[in-house]
């Protein structure tokens, strides 16, 4: 085991992957008398802070909640504003992810976005593609029952077209073959800010066996030790699969 002393984190049992779902932007700008645009641009450093820290310690893969598809009802000036945030993100930092050798991935109905963000993400996709470093998955107009919607829709097709004649052949490996995290592992660990306790229709099929925990914390203000504690408290948990610990001996 390879605990260290700082922060208590068992190196040789990170969880493999961690999703997060970002919140509380709004209020930390709003409790500020400031604009919820403030709180977005102020969770974007919290955002850069985790990618790099979760990077160097080890963690395969990262997911965060930017964009959902229940988003688009937020008033017009504030979806827009998160996609000039994200666009400027993109621009300034992906040399700085590319450098640290993480590999960029998307979530969700991403082309549906405005022409100028999807031209700067398929660019970063590209430039990022063949890094072997953490995964940065984002998940953008994203939900988890339309990515449910789809792939059911998608058996159909298979079945119309004769790719599938049994009914056998669906089975776990070929509906996550046809979900958004095709080839992502299942998260270990969900971290949710600002004390809410809901999952929002995020990744909910993948989320059957993961851990979930909670912060208070909104995410402006989450800190890599917020994520250290997350990680402590994730690794002291008993994952049991519906089974019983080590097979009840
Ligand atoms: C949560 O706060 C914030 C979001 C769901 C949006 C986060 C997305 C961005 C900042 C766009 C850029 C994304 C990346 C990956 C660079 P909230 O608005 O739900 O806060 P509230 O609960 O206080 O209203």
């Amino acid at each position: 085991m390879k605990r260290d002393k700082k922060t208590s984190i068992d190196y040789s049992r990170l969880p493999k992957h961690i999703a997060i779902i970002m919140d509380g932007n709004g209020r930390w700008g709003q409790k500020r008398g400031l604009p919820r645009l403030v709180g977005h641009k102020a969770g974007i450093e919290t955002i850069r802070d985790i990618i790099k820290t979760s990077s160097d310690i080890g963690i395969q893969y990262i997911t965060v909640y930017a964009f959902s598809t229940e988003n688009w009802k937020r008033p017009e000036d504030e979806v827009k504003g998160l996609f000039s945030l994200l666009l400027l993100y993109l621009e300034k930092e992906i040399d700085e992810i590319h450098n640290n050798n993480v590999r960029l991935s998307i979530i969700g109905e991403y082309k549906k976005l405005p022409d100028g963000v999807v031209k700067k993400i398929d660019y970063a996709l590209n430039r990022t593609k063949n890094n072997t470093g953490m995964v940065f998955n984002i998940a953008l107009n994203y939900g988890g029952r339309d990515e449910i919607l789809r792939m059911a829709r998608n058996i159909y097709l298979m079945t119309k077209n004769n790719e599938i004649e049994n009914v056998d052949e669906i089975d776990y490996n070929l509906i996550e073959s046809l979900l958004y995290t095709e080839g992502i592992p299942d998260p270990d660990l969900i971290i949710r800010t600002s004390g809410e306790l809901r999952l929002s229709n995020f990744l909910l099929w993948q989320t059957a066996y993961s851990e979930f925990w909670s912060t208070d914390t909104l995410w402006p203000d989450f800190r890599k030790e917020d994520l250290f504690e997350a990680i402590k408290v994730y690794q002291n948990r008993n994952r049991r699969y519906g089974g019983i610990k080590n097979g009840g001996k």
